[in-house]
């Protein structure tokens, strides 16, 4: 693992060029537009950076972006890598661990989810507080890297309390109704039941996806700072009578881009301020 990751990270070094993104971002379904707000970029397609693969969902295009997202220098994942697509564990989280190595000290994960929580609808804004790891598998299975982190990392406060409160602070000033839940992930890739969710909301969840939970461990083993901002595309199983299709996931999230997007621009020259 530390010969890919080192590979890994040379190789972007000499393509970064001096250049020392602060922040990192890994864009959810339908969120991969916010890209298109980075300046003064430059782009990397998965296909050039040793290690990394195609992804196969629609709607990710497979890009590492570095620039300047309100005055500050960005490391940008376009299109994540979910366990359920079939690839090893290891390279679900190395784009994170790969942050984690260029000396990234803040993460913002971003996804779509269903909404379980009766407050919740299409469209809303979610600053996840916790998760629930519900995928069967942990990304620190095996002999501890102790290069990366420590063997029990600690995860009470897997989602930053600090970067939270600054989200929610940017999120009032740009007059956005930003709520909070705790994220159960799933493994997917078929929806819930009606069952299952009636299950989650039970355990506790606001909202479910299939992404995100993997990503926090690694990075809160690499001792990143983590915050997540999920996008409500749609009621979870059984509490809409609608059908689930990843169209519709793609739509709604689309149409709260531009929510999406600012609150995003203010949060992150927030975190780089402070
Ligand atoms: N369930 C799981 N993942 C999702 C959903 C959902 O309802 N919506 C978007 N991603």
């Amino acid at each position: 693992m530390n010969t890919k990751l080192s590979e890994t990270s040379n190789f972007l070094k000499k393509k970064m060029a001096g250049r020392t993104p602060q922040v990192g971002i890994v864009l959810g379904s339908g969120l991969g537009d916010f890209a298109e707000k980075i300046e003064d970029r430059l782009e990397i397609t998965y296909e050039e950076i040793p290690h990394f693969h195609e992804t196969t969902i629609k709607g990710h295009t497979g890009k590492l972006i570095i620039g300047k997202i309100a005055g500050a220098e960005v490391a940008v994942f376009q299109g994540r890598y979910h366990f359920y697509e079939g690839h090893p564990i290891d390279e679900v989280v190395l784009p994170v661990r790969v942050l984690a190595h260029l000396g990234i000290k803040q993460l913002i994960l971003t996804n779509a989810s269903g909404g379980i929580n009766s407050s919740y609808v299409p469209g809303d804004l979610v600053c996840i507080t916790d998760h629930i790891n519900l995928t069967g598998v942990n990304p620190l299975i095996g002999t501890n890297n102790e290069q990366l982190g420590v063997r029990f990392p600690d995860m009470s406060e897997a989602y930053n309390h600090k970067l939270n409160s600054l989200l929610f602070e940017s999120a009032k000033e740009m007059n956005i109704n930003l709520k909070a839940g705790v994220y159960a992930g799933l493994l997917g890739p078929s929806y819930e039941t009606p069952a299952e969710i009636k299950m989650l909301g039970i355990l506790g969840a606001d909202l479910v996806g299939m992404s995100t939970v993997l990503e926090s461990i690694a990075a809160n083993h690499a001792g990143l700072q983590v915050c997540g901002i999920s996008c409500i595309t749609n009621l979870a199983a059984g509490i809409s009578k609608e059908k689930l299709n990843h169209d519709d996931v793609k739509d709604v999230a689309n149409m709260a881009m531009s929510h999406f997007t600012s609150l995003l621009e203010l949060a992150v020259s927030k975190i780089c301020k402070n």
